[in-house]
């Protein structure tokens, strides 16, 4: 049922409010800010480090959280896509752990790489939707994302539900391992609470400004999306979604990557979507997005308040999201990636819920 929304893909965007806030409360306290004690079967504290492994959005999911669990819990992580993960013939030690992500718990690629990790002895971990799956039943732990039934085969509160957990989890394991503070749990496990309300007001208010640029982008044969740090893998996740559902070529690339290439292809032609919060990447990417301006490339800014107010760039549009604490913004500037993609794929008439030539599963590698 999409109850009043024209395509599942919608209703689901709109439902990631409340559908991240029941997520979360299975893996955090909300009165006394903890994070609520993880799965026994993998024990955080004695990790030498962790293999993360999934496919498409899943994939771009575990590398924000190869930033998280770096950074929080001082722990190595080791990331691959799954068809490439299974071949690698990757030295693995039982000193490590491996997570896998799949909405499904049913993807042919990333089953084998959790076979695989699992013949080398290594303690197995399933982020997935579905409970019942292949790969929850076969892994040692399971972190349910508790997003509920995902219709639209572009993925979306999948998506951000992975990412609330890979943050609880990283959070619990900087715990577990004594690299990040009482002190420190409780002011993240708040900002974690605080996302759901921030979420829905930020859905509301980009919408009619979304809806506009969608118009104009939709003129485009090629987008270029940007992004540092965890607005990296977001930068790709924004040009995953606009590709699958509107069939306009894009690439996401590491903005300090521009340099290195795709700076050749910048003309008025191809909008470059640059994804930056005020964080400490944000002048760097700035001066990325000047290289940009400066070849007459056409700017789409998603960036906060503060990011907005720093900036002195001509854009095409800026989309200013609200000031939020670099905990919750991977969620938070998902949200008009999503709803960009989703605009563009209605203004081009494609079927939007189910995209030509994808599949909701993919079973077979
Ligand atoms: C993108 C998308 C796909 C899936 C990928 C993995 O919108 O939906 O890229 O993320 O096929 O699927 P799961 O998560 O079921 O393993």
């Amino acid at each position: 049922d999409k109850g009043n929304h024209r395509h599942f893909m919608e209703k689901e965007i709109y439902e990631q409010p409340e559908i991240i806030s029941h997520a979360l409360g299975h893996y955090v306290d909300f009165a006394s800010h903890t994070v609520k004690p993880t799965d026994k079967a993998i024990d955080f504290s004695k990790l030498s480090g962790l293999a993360i492994s999934a496919c498409g959005t899943a994939y771009l999911a575990g590398l924000v959280g190869k930033y998280w669990f770096e950074r929080y819990a001082r722990l190595p992580v080791e990331i691959d896509v799954a068809s490439e993960f299974r071949y690698r013939e990757l030295p693995l030690s039982p000193t490590q752990a491996a997570l896998f992500i799949s909405q499904s718990g049913e993807t042919a690629d990333t089953l084998a790489s959790l076979r695989y990790s699992k013949d080398q002895g290594l303690k197995i971990g399933a982020i997935v939707n579905v409970r019942e799956s292949t790969i929850a039943r076969e892994s040692d732990a399971i972190f349910p994302i508790l997003a509920g039934p995902e219709i639209g085969v572009a993925s979306t509160k999948a998506f951000t539900c992975q990412l609330a957990v890979l943050a609880s989890l990283s959070i619990a394991a900087g715990r577990a391992r004594g690299t990040v503070s009482e002190a420190e749990e409780k002011a993240m496990v708040k900002h974690l609470a605080e996302m759901p309300r921030i979420m829905s007001k930020v859905l509301n208010d980009i919408q009619p400004q979304i809806e506009t640029l969608s118009r104009d982008l939709s003129r485009f044969k090629d987008v270029l999306y940007l992004g540092r740090g965890t607005s990296y893998p977001l930068a790709m996740e924004g040009a995953l979604k606009l590709k699958e559902i509107s069939y306009i070529h894009a690439e996401g690339y590491a903005a300090g990557e521009l340099k290195h290439g795709p700076i050749a292809l910048i003309d008025e032609h191809m909008p470059v979507i640059v994804i930056a919060p005020y964080d400490r990447f944000f002048e760097k990417t700035v001066s990325n997005m000047q290289e940009v301006a400066a070849r007459g490339g056409k700017i789409i800014f998603i960036t906060d308040e503060k990011g907005a107010a720093a900036s002195k760039l001509e854009t095409m549009a800026t989309i200013t999201l609200p000031n939020v604490d670099e905990i919750i913004a991977p969620m938070i500037f998902s949200l008009p990636i999503q709803l960009l993609a989703y605009h563009t794929a209605v203004f081009m008439g494609t079927d939007v819920d189910q995209p030509r030539n994808l599949a909701k599963s993919v079973t077979v590698e």
